[in-house]
């Protein structure tokens, strides 16, 4: 895959350690979350009721809705209460210090 289709949307030191932030990507909205080091990339609007996920809780991979608690995993998406279900979850690449995200149509 082309590095033409990563989207620069924030700098290294844009997100504190443990927490996330939302940036619209096309027609999409992007929750980047910083979490051990890492930084991963999910759809940020809860399937739910469409809460920003970037404003929740993240604990040992997995953020937290902050409205009701559902609970996915940062890595890919997947939701914890139904392992057979995911949200969307996008490649982060870091190029200097440039953070990229590949969002797929
Ligand atoms: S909006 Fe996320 S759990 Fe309800």
């Amino acid at each position: 895959m082309s590095e033409a289709e990563f989207v620069t949307v924030a700098k290294v030191g844009d997100i504190p350690e443990g927490q996330g932030a939302s940036y619209v990507v096309g027609e999409k909205v992007v929750g980047l979350f910083h979490h051990g080091g890492v930084y991963y990339a999910i759809n940020d609007l809860c399937p739910h009721m469409g809460a920003s996920l970037s404003d929740g809780h993240v604990e040992n991979g997995v953020v937290t809705c902050p409205w009701h608690g559902w609970r996915f995993q940062i890595s890919d998406g997947t939701w914890c209460d139904n392992r057979r279900i995911k949200t969307e979850s996008y490649e982060v690449r870091v190029v200097g210090d440039e953070i990229r995200v590949r969002v797929t149509p």
